[in-house]
Parts: structure tokens; sequence; C-alpha cells
């Protein structure tokens, strides 16, 4: 079946992924699979919880852990935290396994739905630190997606729409 019975979605906090991938699934008769949900429900506590009390990198490797048993099912869409990106051996699974889409949002847009949002410890960082991330990690979900959608002024509707539309002719 190749990639084309999973689906990732990547992209910044705040791009959308959780609520996009929720219809997305309902729309072509997936499951829904939120990797952070699936991490928050196995360790009993929230991802603040845990960037608190173990620390950025304990997180990463559950992360990755999360990424890779997901990685073997098939009828899937996946929404990934927006870290996801950051561990080489992420990317490779991602690139190996899944058919990607890259939710490109404007920074205004995501740091306004971010901001003031205690449940994301990555949003802490204040405006200029986020910003750089943001550039930082531009390059890396670029490079691991199959497909990028500009998710700027779409509404999630829509932007099924046009997830549907790449994953028939490219997956
Ligand atoms: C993170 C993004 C979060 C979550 C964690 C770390 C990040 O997911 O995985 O707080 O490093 O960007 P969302 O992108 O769903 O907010």
């Amino acid at each position: 079946m190749g990639t084309r019975s999973r689906i990732a979605l990547i992209g910044f906090m705040g791009s959308g992924k959780s609520t996009v991938g929720k219809q997305l699934a309902g729309a072509i008769g997936f499951n829904f699979v939120d990797l952070d949900e699936e991490i928050e429900k196995q360790e009993k506590c929230s991802i603040s919880e845990i960037f608190g009390t173990r620390g950025e990198e304990y997180f990463r490797e559950l992360e990755e852990r999360a990424l890779r048993k997901v990685s073997s099912k098939n009828g899937l869409v996946v929404s990934c935290g927006g870290g996801i990106i950051e561990r080489p051996a992420n990317r490779e699974l991602l690139k190996s396994k899944f058919f990607v889409v890259f939710l490109d949002v404007d920074f205004d847009t995501a740091w306004n739905r971010i901001s003031n949002d205690i449940s994301r410890p990555k949003a802490s960082l204040g405006r200029e630190e986020s910003e750089k991330l943001f550039m930082k990690r531009r390059k890396l979900y670029e490079a691991t997606a199959d497909v990028r959608i500009n998710v700027s002024g779409k509404s999630p509707a829509e932007i099924v729409n046009c997830v549907v539309k790449e994953w028939r002719i490219r997956a």
C-alpha cells in the first residue's frame, strides 16, 4: 500500500493540524490519531507537565516512540506535534512511511493562536524566539513533506479539500 494508507500532518504550533486532521480522517474514512494526546494518555499527564518535570529531551523520546508505533498501522491520519521534525530519525520515518502534508501557516496567524496558550511549553519562549524557531523549522517541514499547503486564510474544510486532492494525485 506504500505511504498511501498513512497521512501525517506536520507544521508549526497553531497551523491547525488537529482540527484539519480530524475532519480529514472523517472525509476519507481513516482513523485519527493526535500524537500529543497519545503521549498524554500513555504518561497520564499533560505535555506541559512532561516538559516541566522530565524536560524536553524526555518528551522527544516519547514522541519518537509514539511515531514509530503508529507508523505500522494502516488507514490513519496522524497529527504530529510541531517539533516532530527536530529529530532526523523522525524525518526519515515520516518520509518512508507516510504521505506527509505540511500545513504552512504564516507566523502572525500562528502566534495569535498560540501566544496565550499555557498548554504549549514551546510557545512560552516569547514572540522573537518563537519566530526564530518558526523560521528554522520551516525548512525542515519543507524538506520532509510530500506536499505543502498554504493554509493562511483558508477554512479547515478548504484545507481538507486541498489535502484530499493532493493525496489522491500523489500518494
Ligand atoms: C511542540 C508542539 C506541540 C507539542 C509540544 C511541543 C513543539 O504540539 O508537541 O508542546 O515543539 O513545537 P502542537 O504543534 O500540536 O502545538
